[in-house]
């Protein structure tokens, strides 16, 4: 099967140019100014962007967690994410306490096989890191499994640690895979959540106000000197808080290899969102939790100055109705988390591109290339190349998006972002040469989505 996208802009983390792309068997073949091939299928991008298919390298579908289970599975989750640009996932495989990383890993590999629309990859989250669970970790790799998330939050379910960590990021350097690390200080938050109950505060702003950005900043810069002692590249997940980067960038002018990622929420949505009636605060309650708006200047800058590298969203969906509500008269049994799958590339292109913030290849890398490279997908990922599949976005930058539960497809009964208009609106999706949505309809076959067995990690 052949295909050509003619006259196109395309648009990689590097190059802005007006070209054809020729696509052969879900490859780029060719990329060249007026191809006088002819294909199967041509399709005229005048007047598109042509990006890479955008890469989200923190979702979590069908997750136990909190008492209950995310609302996308393999299937939804990954049909919203095609319509919001994203053509590859890496969703994390839990290893529970006394259970094996295989038995994790089979699990979550038979969650997406037979649902997801889109390539997937899995992290390995460690939730025991004695020497004979570290030990699993090489076999994880050779299964195309290299990277490994620990937590310094949610004691007595995620916690580890610090010796454990510190072995894991040790076994990870000989084996070439990388440490992404939660990082709030979990013990400390416990404290302020009893205090916080025992003084009669149950309301979902009290989950902000007992996970303050300090909090974060400490177990950030803990980790950190970890890594630096065990002498190993450090991953940092949804960054939220200027104490936070502050101990990144620390780091990485030292010439330390710490990357880190943000997501929209913390570049969009603040603390005051706690305040709405009722009960509608849950909707945000999530971990770290939304901060005030003098962090989100923080974290655009972070994003120029290369300080921050990564936008992913920690998709978590949780819905109001008979989920989030078994928090209703304690905070600390909210669900912790909330959707973003879709909306991620229309609302960093908005507030990227369109507000000036970051130029349109920056909004490439921070979207898709670096998360490639980062995690072993590049340059088969991440970049329109010849011999890269043929992940692709025609994105229309004179067009635009509103969002809402209405117009969304992630599977949850609310949308953080509901009636934000964003410029800028995706056309076309297509994976490996193949379109999947086309102007709002979705035709990608259910389980059509590959498992991707991601090379060792290399420092960037
Ligand atoms: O609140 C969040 N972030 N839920 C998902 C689990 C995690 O910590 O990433
Ligand atoms: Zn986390
Ligand atoms: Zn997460």
């Amino acid at each position: 099967m052949k295909t050509i996208i003619r006259n196109g802009h395309i648009i990689t983390a590097v190059d802005s140019y007006h070209a054809d792309i020729l696509i052969e068997d879900g490859k780029i073949q060719m990329i060249a100014q007026n191809l006088s091939v002819s294909a199967d299928k041509d399709i005229d991008a005048r007047g598109m962007l042509v990006l890479p298919g955008g890469i989200d390298v923190h979702t979590h579908f069908d997750m136990p967690f909190g008492g209950t289970t995310s609302s996308d599975d393999f299937l939804t989750g990954t049909q919203a994410a095609a319509f919001g640009g994203t053509t590859t996932i890496v969703d994390f495989a839990i290893q529970s306490r006394g259970h094996s990383m295989q038995e994790a890993l089979e699990t979550w590999l038979a969650k997406a096989e037979g649902k997801a629309t889109i390539d997937y990859g899995f992290h390995m989250i460690i939730s025991e890191a004695s020497r004979e669970r570290l030990a699993e970790m090489p076999r994880m790799v050779d299964q195309g499994v290299t990277s490994f998330k620990m937590f310094t939050a949610y004691p007595g379910v995620f916690m580890v640690d610090d010796g454990g960590i510190f072995r894991a990021l040790q076994r990870a350097g000989e084996i070439g895979a990388l440490i992404a690390i939660h990082a709030e200080n979990g013990s400390v938050i416990d404290v302020l959540v009893e205090q916080a109950l025992a003084e009669g505060h149950t309301a979902p702003k009290y989950h902000a106000l007992t996970r303050p950005p300090e909090m974060e900043g400490e177990a950030t810069h803990r980790v950190i000197v970890l890594a630096a002692l065990a002498k190993v590249p450090l991953y940092i997940v949804h960054l939220s808080a200027s104490q936070a980067l502050d101990a990144v960038m620390a780091a990485r002018d030292q010439g330390q290899s710490v990357y880190a990622e943000t997501c929209p929420q913390y570049l969009f949505l603040s603390y005051d969102r706690y305040e709405e009636p009722g009960f509608d605060g849950a909707k945000y309650v999530m971990s770290p939790p939304l901060r005030t708006p003098e962090h989100q200047e923080r974290l655009w800058r972070g994003l120029k100055t290369n300080d921050l590298q990564v936008v992913a969203t920690d998709h978590c969906p949780f819905c109001m109705k008979d989920q989030k509500t078994l928090g209703r008269d304690n905070f600390a049994k909210i669900p912790n988390g909330a959707p973003g799958v879709e909306t991620r590339m229309s609302l960093i292109y908005d507030g990227a591109v369109s507000q000036n913030r970051l130029s349109l290849n920056r909004f490439v890398e921070v979207t898709s290339t670096t998360p490639a490279k980062l995690f072993g997908m590049f340059p088969h990922k991440g970049t329109i190349a010849v011999g890269s599949d043929a992940d692709l976005v025609l994105f229309d930058p004179d067009g635009s998006t509103e969002w809402g539960v209405k117009q969304a497809h992630m599977r949850v009964d609310y949308n953080p972002y509901e009636g934000r208009k964003t410029a800028g609106a995706i056309r076309m999706v297509l994976s490996r040469g193949e379109v999947i949505v086309d102007n709002g309809q979705f035709l990608g076959k259910q389980g059509r989505g590959d498992f991707i067995k991601r090379h060792r990690v290399q420092d960037l």
